[in-house]
């Protein structure tokens, strides 16, 4: 394609710079590439997995046990890496949870896909059994997976226990899930066939530091964290009337720079006067509305400021474009952009209350739509952490609200998907059979893993995990924390179909696209060997790829 022989001489299409890599070398290239990627999180994976503490250019850290989060806070520069990331973040989007399981298991689909490779089995073959199997591991996620009342509370706590567990978010776990449920269940509402539909967009996540975990708090409404713009100014106000306002309380500027000469005082004054006269007519706008309260996004000019206080009106500055869109639900008022065209209709209806301790406002509505889990913690970076954990069990609990569907956890599905997918190897022909069970030995990466970070013997459990599985006990997975084989449903390790299915899903599509490509054509250097130290990285790259992932940030 790139070089062609013309008349003995090698025609040049591709730039010098430019580098190729074709055939074996580019399956070894890419493969170890990905691999590089899953190793690189699997530590993390499970209750006893370990947290990643990364550091960037700029040397603010990062402590997570997040699998999509390590992958996306590395400064990884090789572009099948990239492809693997993407694994994570289409799982975070969709299932919220289970990205470090998606990532783990397609290293290892690729890993044993490289011994077929070897036994001279065609890609091709590889990717449609692959495929098959990923098909195959759908349905019997469906088959295996139980219905639960969706009313049932407690299993439902259960599955955001589970997704916390490992995460900053263990210590306090009990009173968190307690949280999430009633959080995600104030936001969920029942379509005209009687499902649950949960909209997440009415939940807004706050975090505050200087305190414990354990004082995190549900709150109906919204909260402003900010202060009354002038000391005379109430801080609360019951059945208040609220205005939403986009727009500043200021002397408006002319759009051209304007000079203004006065020759006498008089000049002046009158200058003065329509600058007042102007926040004034502002204030008396808002008065004539029956505003008891603004939330203002923009500037109060110190004028307008107390005007409003000598008026009894609370009024905040600077809050925040996301608060004022979220207490737009809560109080039912639209965000006004233009003062003078907004009329009564326009404004809220709710009370303030006003936090002195922690120094912010709770707004709530009247038939509140609406709540914000506020999330304390002792630092910024336990916060950070924290929030994370939260958002993948509000996914989780979602997921399980509205679909119902759910799974054993602690390897106990991938046992078993395993199981099943050995007997339908035999169903298939081919080739395709050998990679079908190349499939179901990737799954069971997950429970190995899980036995690994709990500093089990892997392969012990694995075959007490077999063995349950062959007896028929279909939810049999490790407890991590016994270090006992055992029913993992019953003992509240929950986790949702949905994610379970994801996971499997998208591991296997990567895994495919990695497996397709024979051939790299790369505008710049492929090698990346200049390492993370170069680049002046932290120390030690994450090895196995050539230096592509040196240096993490
Ligand atoms: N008590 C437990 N015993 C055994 N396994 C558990 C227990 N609690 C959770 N697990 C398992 O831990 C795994 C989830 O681990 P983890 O949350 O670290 O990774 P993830 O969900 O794949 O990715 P991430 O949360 O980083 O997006 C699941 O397989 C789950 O079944
Ligand atoms: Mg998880």
């Amino acid at each position: 394609m790139s070089q062609r022989m013309q008349q003995g001489q090698p025609m040049i299409v591709m730039s010098e710079d430019s580098q190729r890599v074709k055939d074996k070398d580019a399956q070894d290239y890419n493969i170890s590439a990905a691999r590089a990627v899953a190793e690189a999180v699997r530590s993390t994976l499970g209750p006893k997995g370990m947290d990643k503490m990364l550091v960037d250019s700029m040397g603010s850290v990062t402590i997570t046990n997040d699998g999509v989060t390590i992958l996306q806070e590395m400064d990884i520069d090789n572009p099948t890496a990239e492809m693997i990331i993407e694994v994570a973040e289409t799982q975070e989007d969709e299932a919220g949870d289970g990205t470090t399981t998606a990532v783990a298991v397609t290293g290892e689909l690729l890993k044993n896909a490289e011994d077929l490779l070897e036994q001279d089995i065609h890609p091709t073959a590889i990717i449609k059994g692959f495929h098959m199997a990923s098909e195959q591991a759908r349905e019997e996620i469906d088959d295996i997976a139980s219905e639960i009342d969706t009313d049932d509370e407690e299993l439902i706590r259960k599955t955001a226990e589970t997704s916390m567990t490992g995460k900053g978010t263990e210590v306090n776990k009990e009173h968190l899930a307690q949280l999430i449920v009633d959080a995600v269940r104030q936001v969920t509402v029942e379509d005209a066939e009687g499902n649950n539909v949960v909209d997440l967009e009415f939940l807004n996540l706050e975090t505050q530091t200087g305190r414990a975990v354990g004082e995190s708090d549900l709150l109906e409404g919204g909260i402003v964290d900010k202060d009354p713009v002038h000391d005379n100014m109430p801080t609360e106000a019951e059945d208040a009337d609220i205005l939403l306002l986009n727009e500043a309380i200021e002397v408006e500027e002319t759009d051209v720079d304007t000079e203004v000469s006065v020759t006498d005082p008089d000049q002046l004054q009158k200058f003065l006067d329509r600058e007042e006269k102007q926040l004034r007519d502002k204030v008396d706008h808002i008065v004539d509305l029956g505003a008891d309260v603004v939330f203002c996004q923009k500037g109060i000019d110190d004028l307008a400021q107390h005007y409003l206080a000598k008026e009894g009106i609370l009024a905040v500055r600077r809050a925040k474009k996301s608060d004022l869109e979220f207490l737009s639900e809560v109080v039912d008022a639209a965000v006004v952009s233009d003062l003078e065209s907004a009329t009564a209709e326009d404004l809220g209806f709710g009370d303030v209350t006003r936090d002195d301790e922690d120094e912010l406002f709770y707004v709530e509505g009247e038939d509140a739509h609406g709540v914000t889990l506020l999330l304390r913690g002792s630092t910024e970076h336990v916060v950070d952490e924290l929030e994370r954990g939260v958002n993948d069990a509000l996914d989780v609990v979602a997921q399980t609200v509205s679909d119902g569907r759910v799974l054993a956890g602690g390897g106990a599905t991938e046992v078993e998907l395993a199981s099943r997918l050995r007997d339908y190897a035999d169903s298939v022909s081919g080739r395709e059979q050998l990679a079908v069970e190349a499939f179901a030995d990737s799954l069971e990466l997950v429970p190995r893993v899980l036995a690994e970070n709990a500093g089990l013997d892997s392969i012990d459990t694995l075959v007490d995990l077999r063995a349950a599985h062959d007896d028929g006990d279909v939810q049999a997975g490790l407890n991590v924390f016994s270090g006992d084989v055992e029913n993992t449903f019953d003992a509240g390790v929950v986790e949702p179909a949905h994610a379970k299915e994801q996971a499997v899903t998208s591991a296997a599509e990567a895994a495919n696209l990695v497996l397709k490509i024979d051939d790299i054509i790369s505008a710049g250097d492929l090698s990346t060997d200049k390492g993370g130290d170069e680049e002046g990285g932290a120390p030690g790259g994450m090895g196995g790829m050539g230096g592509g992932m040196g240096g993490m940030m």
